[in-house]
């Protein structure tokens, strides 16, 4: 972490009130903390949007192993991209469901681009990717000024 700063924030106090009682229900113990996190998913989330940007994440997915062919297909997909995944963890939920969780590292774009791949495979049921970054890689692209685009 840099040098501390102080800042001072105008804010409606019915907000505030909302936002104390949101921080207390998450566990926060003071405000500052809440504004930290705030701030770095906001920052996060922007620099994981950038489709070059290294990203790291999970991609989390839950089947039914009798869909026919997912689990052939599933594991095609993942070794056509094998460069991005770094481990994978599986869990037979129930008589029917599996539940598989990947970790995955690689180019943003790239990333998003195969876990669409996982979550479209017909069969698959739910799906989800978390995108992050850890917080030093975030400081490195300020301090250095790039450019990210931005996409929604
Ligand atoms: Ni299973």
């Amino acid at each position: 972490m840099g040098v501390l700063s102080r800042i001072g924030i105008a804010l409606d106090s019915e907000l505030l009130k909302r936002f104390d009682r949101s921080i207390a229900r998450r566990g926060y113990t003071n405000r500052s903390e809440a504004f930290r996190d705030l701030i770095r998913d906001r920052l996060v989330t922007e620099q994981t949007a950038a489709p070059d940007a290294t990203v790291v994440g999970t991609v989390t997915l839950i089947y039914d192993h009798h869909a026919s062919g997912i689990t052939e297909k599933l594991t095609e997909v993942q070794h056509e991209h094998h460069e991005l995944v770094v481990s994978t963890s599986h869990a037979h939920l129930d008589h029917d469901s599996c539940l598989e969780v990947l970790i995955v590292h690689g180019k943003s774009a790239k990333v998003e681009q195969f876990a669409d791949l996982l979550i479209g495979l017909k069969g698959v049921q739910h799906g989800r990717l978390v995108m992050t970054v850890p917080a030093h890689a975030i400081e490195h692209a300020h301090e250095h000024g790039h450019k990210h685009s931005h996409k929604h």
